[in-house]
């Protein structure tokens, strides 16, 4: 079978496509399947280019969609012919997370799904939401599920609340999609007009564009009258954090998603404690969160927003094109 590996240090001119021998049959719980689809997050891409250490030789990407191709005895969640969707862990079914880090991630401390067949634990995959392609269900690991934990499992977002979403990359569009399916008034920001448009065709109450408002957070603000946003999908991390705490009303909520200003840096914590934030940390989520995103989406009609696709031969060029930031949604692999 083919896969695409990344050799040690990585960089996008490391990754190497390999031809690796067939996986052989499943063990009494595990679930054997052809991969057709995965996409691109930003984590993956801090493996790719070695800026997140991995092993030498390591199958990339956490993300993965296909079919079941057979099935051990055990198991009884799936069938041959069922389309399934792959978990970011593949040790947190339920419950509180206990480990933490990144060693049972796909494509980060074991293997990924930049390849054309795994054999692996049946509870590593969930079922799709009905009538999803590969593709689209192929979004939805580590985007839709960090989107629908820090919104519905961390934030109990209700009817009513504000949230600023922060850019349009995979998890700020999930985010959107979920905030509106959940009654709430969506504030949304990008670097760029013409994806702000973007953003309003899909929902969003009121636009922002970051770069050419410097004072975004308190502009969002003003746009609740003053109150101030119930939640922040704070993508941006460190150097956006000031602004998203002055746009959070007292007691609002911020999950602190990602990374994109950097990895570390100085947090005013006078005005944390004065406006009562709750500031959340999270990783993704568990396969129980997958599953209800999963419900969800279906008994709202949620489609994700693919960008462009690359053949799985490709994938150094599809990291490519998202380090350009062009993208507005999922980047996503044909396998
Ligand atoms: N904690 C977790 O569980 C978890 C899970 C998934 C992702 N993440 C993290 O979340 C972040 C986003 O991930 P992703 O996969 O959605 O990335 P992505 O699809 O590559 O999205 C990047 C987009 O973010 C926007 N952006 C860039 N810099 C920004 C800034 N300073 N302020 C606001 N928006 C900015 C840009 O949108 P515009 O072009 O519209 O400006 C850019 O296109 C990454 O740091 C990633 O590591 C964390």
């Amino acid at each position: 079978m083919k896969a695409v590996q990344v050799k040690k240090p990585g960089g996008l001119n490391n990754l190497y496509v390999s031809t690796l021998a067939e996986p052989g049959a499943p063990g009494p719980d595990e679930i054997k399947v052809r991969l057709r689809a995965s996409s691109l997050n930003f984590h993956d891409y801090l493996i790719a280019v070695g800026k997140m250490p991995s092993d030498d030789g390591r199958i990339l990407m956490s993300d993965g969609a296909g079919e079941v191709v057979a099935v051990g005895s055990a198991v009884t969640e799936f069938a041959v012919g069922d389309a399934v969707v792959s978990t970011f862990f593949t040790d947190w079914a339920d419950g509180d997370p206990l480990v933490t880090g990144f060693a049972s991630v796909p494509g980060d401390g074991i293997d990924g799904y930049s390849r054309e067949l795994v054999v692996t634990k049946a509870n590593c995959f969930t079922h799709v939401p009905a009538g999803y392609s590969h593709k689209e269900a192929a979004t939805l690991t580590c985007a839709g599920v960090t989107a629908w934990r820090a919104l519905v499992v961390n934030g109990n977002i209700k009817a009513g609340d504000v949230v600023l979403v922060q850019g349009t990359g995979g998890v700020s569009i999930f985010a959107l999609q979920f905030a509106k399916a959940c009654g709430a008034t969506v504030i949304a920001t990008s670097s760029s007009d013409e994806k702000l448009e973007r953003l309003k065709a899909l929902g969003a109450d009121h636009l922002i564009n970051y770069r050419t408002t410097k004072n975004w957070g308190a502009a969002a603000r003003d746009l609740t009258g003053g109150r101030g946003v119930d939640h922040v999908v704070e993508v941006g991390g460190v150097g956006n954090l000031p602004q998203s705490m002055t746009a959070c009303r007292r007691g609002g909520h911020i999950a602190v998603i990602g990374v994109l200003t950097g990895m570390s840096g100085e947090v005013p914590v006078a005005q944390m404690l004065i406006s009562e934030l709750r500031i959340i940390g999270l990783a993704v989520g568990s396969r129980c969160h997958q599953l209800d995103m999963i419900r969800a989406i279906e008994a709202n009609g949620i489609k994700p927003v693919l960008d462009k696709s690359f053949p799985l031969e490709g994938l150094a060029d599809a990291f490519r094109y998202q380090e350009t930031g062009k993208h507005f949604g999922k980047i996503c692999i044909d396998i």
